[in-house]
């Protein structure tokens, strides 16, 4: 499909990588670049040779925020009635294969809020992110004041989001926020990015899948009914040809050719 503010290409076998694209606004998230986002995102979610997914902007901006020239006139009617913000939920409720955030340059408001919604995030270490709403006005409207509580503790998020002062990517990576920081630029973030896409990729989907399930039931379950919901699913793997697969493989020393089933 050909799209406007984002462009998707498969880089690797099995990787499919969304660029967002809409430079001369530093990838500020308009409602259309997000309607076109989240058809890519379905589109690999529901493609069979699709294992992981990255995402990453330019060098100078994986994304400066929502699109604060679309904010500024909407009136509260208009933004409730249309549940304004509502179809950024579709990353982190219904993409069911992994998402690796890659983020270089700014990551500011919705552009850091899109980050965390990712399942890995990796930037590099001169990324700036931040949650600067309140020096428009308002606050974090995708999740921010969550994810960014859940990442970096209650203390340091409350900091973040009511001074509204930014964050570099190498305290992402010390914070627990970032996964890795590549100290380089675009070209070596998306190496990095790549390869962690590839090494997913080459994995068994389903359990691939049900491992990126368990995680994130961490973040809405108590301990114990997240290792129930865990020793479950872990269960429920017994079924799939895949496991079979896998550990045939290891005990015949062999190389495991994933089934998929
Ligand atoms: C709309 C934006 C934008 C944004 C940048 N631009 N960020 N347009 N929405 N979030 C536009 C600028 O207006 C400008 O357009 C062009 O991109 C280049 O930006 P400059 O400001 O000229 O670049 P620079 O001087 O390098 O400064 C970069 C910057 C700055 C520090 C990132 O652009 C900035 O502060 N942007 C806003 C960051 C922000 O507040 N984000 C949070 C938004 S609120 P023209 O036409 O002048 O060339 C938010 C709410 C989330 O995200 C809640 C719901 C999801």
């Amino acid at each position: 499909p050909s799209y406007e503010h984002i462009l998707t290409e498969t880089p690797k076998p099995g990787v499919g990588l969304i660029t967002l694209n809409r430079p001369k606004a530093l990838n500020a998230l308009s409602s259309p670049l997000f309607k076109e986002l989240n058809d890519a995102l379905s589109k690999y979610d529901n493609d069979k040779d699709i294992g992981a997914i990255i995402i990453t902007g330019s060098e100078k901006a994986f994304a400066a925020g929502a699109d604060i020239k679309e904010m500024a006139p909407l009136s509260f009617a208009a933004a409730y009635t249309d549940n304004f913000i509502a179809p950024w939920s579709h990353l982190a409720n219904s993409i069911r294969k992994p998402v690796i955030a890659a983020v270089s340059g700014y990551a500011l408001g919705g552009g850091c809020e899109l980050a965390l919604m990712c399942d890995i995030l990796y930037c590099t270490s001169n990324a700036t992110f931040g949650q600067p709403e309140i020096k428009l006005g308002t606050i974090p409207g995708a999740g921010g004041s969550q994810r960014l509580t859940r990442a970096v503790g209650k203390s340091k998020a409350m900091e973040l989001i009511l001074t509204g002062k930014n964050f570099s990517g190498k305290e992402a990576g010390e914070w627990g926020v970032a996964a890795q920081v590549i100290d380089g630029g675009k070209d070596d973030l998306l190496a990095a990015a790549l390869k962690t896409a590839e090494t997913i990729a080459g994995y068994g989907r389903v359990s691939v899948i049900a491992g990126k399930e368990a995680v994130n039931k961490s973040q809405e379950l108590s301990l114990r009914e997240g290792v129930e919901y865990e020793r479950r699913l872990f269960h429920s793997l017994f079924g799939s040809k895949d496991q079979k697969i896998g550990m045939t493989a290891f005990a015949e020393k062999k190389k495991p050719e994933w089934s998929n089933e």
